[in-house]
């Protein structure tokens, strides 16, 4: 059993001119444990990408902790995998062995269910074709789909997703979501998503957390349990919307739309 936990977290970066300090993150307490889906939401600026940059170990604390299994996370590790808002590729690699990078440099071996499993991913993320083509020869969906399933092959006990989906169009993406749940599912791990989308927070998480900004903090860590397949276009789902623009200060401007 998985469990991550961030208390009392606090993230303050030094401005470049004068003495300033930007207070990304303010007291931020959270646990998750595996087979949570923890869908992130929030403003611009309000310290989503943070929270992703600390948990992966890129960055650290200002004050507080951020634990898992009991154990303060000291760097990056292979067990939390990150996918960023901006695609990570590696140019000089084609995209089989972007795909296979970690693998490599782990000396892990490339076992026949290993290779399955790249082969199911590539054809899932409609790569198979472009296997042999380097990210500058990618469009900007097929590397940002590339990125997901870097991460997706090394199974890990945290994935943290950074606004993944973000360059895909609407079917690609909902397929793309699909995939996130079944691997989710399948592995039982603990998935922390970052998102824009108010629908894909709702249809995916397990848990909703809607963050406010300047500080950066928790405003409402909301239980969603609809079970799945969630229906877009149920009375129930629509519900969930309202509640979640409404935290975050829409409810009024976006409820005509729903
Ligand atoms: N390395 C850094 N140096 C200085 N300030 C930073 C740094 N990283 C983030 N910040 C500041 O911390 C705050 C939170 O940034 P963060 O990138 O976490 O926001 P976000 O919620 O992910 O926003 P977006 O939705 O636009 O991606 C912002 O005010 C940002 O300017
Ligand atoms: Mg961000």
């Amino acid at each position: 059993m998985n469990v991550l936990e961030l208390s009392h977290v606090h993230k303050s970066f030094a401005r470049t001119e004068g003495e300033d300090v930007t207070q990304a993150l303010e007291d931020i307490n959270f646990t998750v444990n595996d087979g949570e889906f923890l869908s992130i939401v929030g403003p611009s600026g309000c310290g989503k990408s943070t929270i992703m940059r600390l948990i992966a170990g890129l960055i650290f604390p200002t004050a507080g902790t951020i634990t898992l299994n009991g154990e303060i996370i000291k760097g990056t590790d292979t067990g939390r995998g990150m996918v960023f808002q901006k695609p990570t590729l590696f140019p000089w690699l084609t995209a089989e062995e972007n795909l296979h990078f970690t693998a490599r440099m782990q000396g892990r071996r490339r076992d026949s269910q290993y290779m399955a499993e790249a082969e199911r991913l590539l054809e899932m993320a409609g790569l198979s074709e472009f296997r042999n083509d380097y990210p500058h020869q990618l469009s900007g969906g097929m590397a940002q789909r590339l990125a997901l399933i870097r991460t997706m092959i090394n199974n890990p006990k945290v994935f943290l997703l950074d606004e993944p989906l973000g360059a895909l169009d609407a079917f690609t993406r909902m397929n793309m979501q699909d995939e996130i749940l079944r691997l989710w599912q399948q592995s039982n791990h603990i998935v922390l998503m970052v998102t824009h989308d108010i629908d894909e927070a709702i249809y995916l998480g397990t848990r909703i957390l809607v963050m406010a900004p300047r500080p950066g903090r928790v405003r409402a860590d909301l239980r969603n349990d609809m079970p799945y397949p969630r229906i877009r276009t149920s009375d129930e789902f629509l519900q969930w919307r309202k509640k979640v623009l409404g935290m975050l200060d829409f409810g009024q401007k976006n409820t005509k739309e729903v």
